[in-house]
């Protein structure tokens, strides 16, 4: 009798960070639904997490070095040479453990920041993949700083080729200012090294949104837009029961109850939802004006403020708006864009964020912080008319006046009408790329058929 070949077994190792697991968790589930066999692999300290949130998907852990999550006081820096190095022989050994066990390891597909993975994938014989978070137009930003074909640090106007010319302030912050934040840079610049020897690259992205950045870089790597990796219970009405309950891998705990009960009251697309995603840190300035540039805007709103960030409000500013709006530390914030009060986002433009309110059909207010937010705003406001843009200056400053205005343009004004059915057809289309057969699915489905060939 003919043998049926065993599934083709995949480690997917996301960085572990909220921006950066979800993606990869989501992209982990497309590929068990066409077959393959799937093994997440966490830090020692991150494992137990995982293994609650990660539903029926084995996990496995290595160790980055900080097994006890010392990690969080550790320099940027340190911590990544400290998990290269510490890492490298820790997956390695878990590989060897995998392939003794009966279960051998056919592919590692891992998060770009964490760029020895490769070495490791090659000295076992792997198909390696590289995952990149990022819009596939801010991946292009870092290959060409890694090219030397663009010089950083950028202080003026630039053409890359795929992208529409960026001004400075349109640039990943590291790239306009590469002091900031120590070695950061060199992390994303790095997901280049050694490329050519990638088996595949990942874009957490759609073809038809960045249509003229993945042609171009498909000329020069074996680039595959597979995204947006949203729950598919929000993408589709064709969903499990397991759907159902997914929500997300989330790090924080979400305040899900009052959030929903509190929309539920408000009338449709009445209310302006405010969050900067899970690392952003705003200072007092910041702070205070956009506190009031949504007091003054005179909308229901509900706001995320992370409890490390809760210090800095306004004094007063949440019994004084408490008629019409809400400050949580946490929400579902795909269950919240999906919700029919929601008028607008506004939004640090993080690559998730800004995926997540395209593939719901959310008008976004961008107010972009650092690193890749302020890329993803110029292409929110200028590319797909899907928002507008407050400025915000190199120094991070941004005014009230603006904020104000810019979430009433969006939420009454003619502009905001357009945007509005704007920001419906990315919807439709980000639709359209998951279904089977669209251009996502295709991508996943080539990827998944050789490597299947790969593993008889
Ligand atoms: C980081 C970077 O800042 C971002 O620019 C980069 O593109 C990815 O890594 P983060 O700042 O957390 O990510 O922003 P974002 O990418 O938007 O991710 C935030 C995630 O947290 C989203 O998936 C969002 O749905 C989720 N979230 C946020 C919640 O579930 N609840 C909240 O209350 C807030």
């Amino acid at each position: 009798m003919e043998q049926k070949p065993r599934p083709a077994h995949c480690l997917v190792l996301p960085y572990t960070m909220q921006g950066h697991i979800n993606p990869m968790h989501q992209f982990s589930k497309s590929l068990v639904s066409k077959g393959v066999k799937v093994t997440l692999v966490t830090t020692k300290f991150m494992f137990k997490s995982f293994q609650q949130l990660s539903g029926s998907m084995p996990v496995e852990a290595i160790s980055d070095g900080f097994d006890d999550g010392g990690y969080v006081s550790a320099a940027q820096e340190s911590y990544f040479s400290k998990f290269k190095e510490v890492g490298s022989e820790s997956l390695g050994k878990l590989i060897e453990k995998l392939n003794a066990a009966g279960s051998p390891v056919d592919c590692i597909i891992y998060d770009g920041v964490m760029r020895w993975v490769l070495d490791v994938a090659k000295s076992f014989g792997l198909v390696a993949a590289v995952f990149f978070t990022q819009a596939c137009a801010v991946d292009n930003i870092y290959y060409h700083v890694k090219q030397g074909l663009l010089e950083v640090p950028v202080k003026k106007r630039v053409s890359v080729p795929g992208l529409p010319v960026l001004e400075p302030l349109d640039m990943p912050s590291f790239v306009r200012d590469p002091s900031s934040f120590a070695g950061s840079l060199d992390i994303f610049v790095n997901q280049f090294s050694d490329i050519s020897e990638v088996d595949w690259v990942f874009c957490n992205t759609f073809y038809e949104l960045e249509e003229e950045v993945i042609q171009w870089m498909s000329k020069q790597l074996r680039v595959r837009a597979i995204g947006p990796t949203i729950p598919r219970k929000y993408l589709t009405n064709q969903k499990t029961p397991e759907d159902d309950t997914d929500t997300g891998l989330q790090i924080f705990k979400p305040n899900i109850e009052s959030c929903m009960n509190w929309l539920n009251e408000q009338q449709d697309h009445s209310v302006v939802y405010v969050s900067f995603g899970s690392l952003a840190e705003l200072d007092a300035g910041q702070m205070l004006e956009l506190a009031c540039g949504i007091k003054e805007s005179n909308k229901q709103f509900l706001w995320v403020v992370r409890a490390s960030e809760e210090g800095k409000l306004p004094k007063g500013f949440v019994e004084e708006t408490s008629t019409r709006g809400m400050v949580v530390q946490w929400c579902s914030q795909m269950d919240v864009l999906a919700h029919k009060a929601l008028g607008c986002f506004a939004t640090h433009c993080g690559w998730n964020s800004t995926l997540e309110a395209l593939c719901l059909g959310v008008p976004m207010v961008a107010i972009p912080i650092w690193t890749d937010q302020g890329t993803n705003a110029k292409f929110i406001a200028d590319v797909w008319k899907a928002g507008v843009k407050v400025d915000v200056d190199e120094n991070g400053v941004f005014k009230r006046e603006m904020v104000q205005q810019c979430i009433r343009e969006v939420m009454d004004g003619e502009k905001g009408k357009e945007i509005r059915a704007t920001s419906r057809r990315w919807m439709e289309m980000a639709r359209e790329a998951v279904k089977e057969g669209g251009s996502s699915d295709m991508s996943i489905g080539e990827f998944v058929g050789s490597f299947t060939r790969h593993s008889e």
